[in-house]
């Protein structure tokens, strides 16, 4: 078990009307004058905006607003927010409504009111943060981790990047999370966010370190409860157990508990090489879904580094699935046509796993191929420098790849 330094200082508020306390909590966490962010209109929509400023006035905290944030949100408005922040000053907190967008343009605003230069600068590396403003959420849909998470994920239009920023100074103060609020989202929206929490369980999971059962098990436990409720939201919408069930599976996946121990000394606490190969589909084409883009890189990366380490695939089969190689000893093998070799056995319970993770995937609606995204096998050069400037020309921990590795997973999912 490596060592790990872990901070979540979050405050979580859960539950059904939690909506209609943020100004208290609001006020709770000390702010008294806040900058409300929002996306392209969910929120006025569902009438969850007129809640939380109702709320808010009760409270006496005061607000400005930011309405816009697009999905895979771009650093504009980010830009449009500090300027605001700039002009109108004393903001003591950033309050995002809404989802990982909405939150990562909050987390930038937040960021960038405390530094001098342009805000991309933190993206692109050119400046590392020393401060940053509160930020509050009220959640609207499970999915990013963003409310809990050190990560903050920005695009740039302009140049063609998405580039993430992790430091503890993203960490939300503050997370208002009503799972009634759920309720209004499409399923293909649902379906992406089962996807995006899985993977940021898998991410750490398949980090390369040895076994660490109390993590492992953990994570393993987070993934069979994300695909539970997944199931049961998409059966039924208005299943508000199962949308609680999701939301907060959503948030352990990418607090950061389900990587302890786990994280290569000096390094990050999981791999995150799929999280950067969909990252530079979206940043192709940021009408693309951060999830869907995962439910086809996902598995595709997973068949092209299994047997780098097939003993942490063997307890993700056995721990999500239930799935053992067969045993020679106790099987029936009349099935099959030639001599059943351990690793022909173990094999076999991997590829199965594989099979019915993203069999799981493609049965909540979530593509199987890139095909499927718009992606074709034109695009995988444009995709390929994108990584090499954001990720470098060696990445990833469970298996170290090169871009020519990248390329055949792209292409393996064509
Ligand atoms: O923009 P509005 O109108 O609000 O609509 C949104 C958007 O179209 C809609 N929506 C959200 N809540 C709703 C709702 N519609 C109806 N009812 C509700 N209750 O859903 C759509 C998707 O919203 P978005 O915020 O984009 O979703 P998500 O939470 O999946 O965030 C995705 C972004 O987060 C980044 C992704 O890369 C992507 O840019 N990530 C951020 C991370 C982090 N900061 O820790 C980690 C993740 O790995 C991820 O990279
Ligand atoms: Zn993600």
């Amino acid at each position: 078990m490596n060592d790990f330094n872990f901070y979540s200082p979050t405050r979580f508020v859960f539950g059904r009307g939690t909506c209609d306390r943020t100004g208290d909590a609001v006020a709770g966490a000390g702010h008294r004058r806040v900058l409300i962010v929002y996306g392209q209109g969910s929120v006025v929509r569902t009438g969850t905006l007129d809640r939380v400023r109702a709320s808010l006035d009760r409270a006496g905290v005061t607000y400005l607003e930011l309405g816009g944030a697009r999905p895979n949100p771009d650093v504009s408005l980010a830009r449009e927010g500090v300027e605001l922040l700039r002009s109108e000053g004393n903001v003591d907190a950033v309050l995002a409504v809404g989802g990982g967008s909405v939150i990562d343009t909050a987390k930038a605003i937040a960021l960038g009111a405390c530094y001098a230069g342009d805000v991309w600068d933190l993206f692109s590396k050119r400046a590392a943060p020393e401060r940053a403003l509160p930020v509050d959420v009220v959640l609207t849909i499970p999915a990013s981790g963003s409310e809990a998470s050190d990560s903050c994920v920005l695009s740039n239009d302009e140049l063609g990047m998405k580039c993430g920023l992790n430091t503890d100074l993203n960490r939300p103060v503050l997370a208002v999370m009503d799972p009634e609020l759920t309720v209004t989202l499409p399923a293909y929206q649902t379906a992406a966010g089962v996807i995006d929490m899985i993977s940021h369980v898998m991410e750490r999971f398949f980090s390369g370190e040895p076994a660490v059962p109390v993590t492992d098990y953990l994570a393993c436990g987070l993934i069979r409860a994300a695909i539970e409720a997944g199931e049961r939201v998409m059966a039924d919408p208005r299943d508000y157990d199962a949308r609680a069930n999701l939301m907060w599976t959503g948030t352990l996946a990418h607090n950061g508990i389900a990587g302890c121990g786990l994280g290569v000394p000096g390094k990050r606490d999981g791999d995150w090489t799929c999280h950067g190969m969909e990252h530079e589909l979206s940043a192709l084409d940021p009408k693309i879904t951060h999830g869907a883009g995962l439910a086809v890189i996902f598995p595709a990366w997973m068949r092209y580094v299994w047997p780098a380490h097939p003993e942490r695939f063997l307890t993700f089969a056995r721990e999500v699935f239930g799935i053992e190689p067969v045993d020679p000893a106790v099987d029936d093998l009349s099935d099959f046509d030639e001599e059943v070799t351990p690793e022909r056995a173990q094999a076999d319970a991997i590829t199965a796993a594989i099979d019915e993770l993203q069999g799981f995937f493609v049965s909540l609606g979530m593509p199987r191929t890139l095909g499927e995204l718009g992606i074709t096998a034109d695009d995988i050069d444009r995709l390929l420098a994108g990584l090499k400037q954001t990720r470098g020309e060696r990445f990833g921990t469970f298996r170290e790849l090169t871009l020519e590795d990248a390329r055949a997973i792209y292409e393996s999912a064509l």
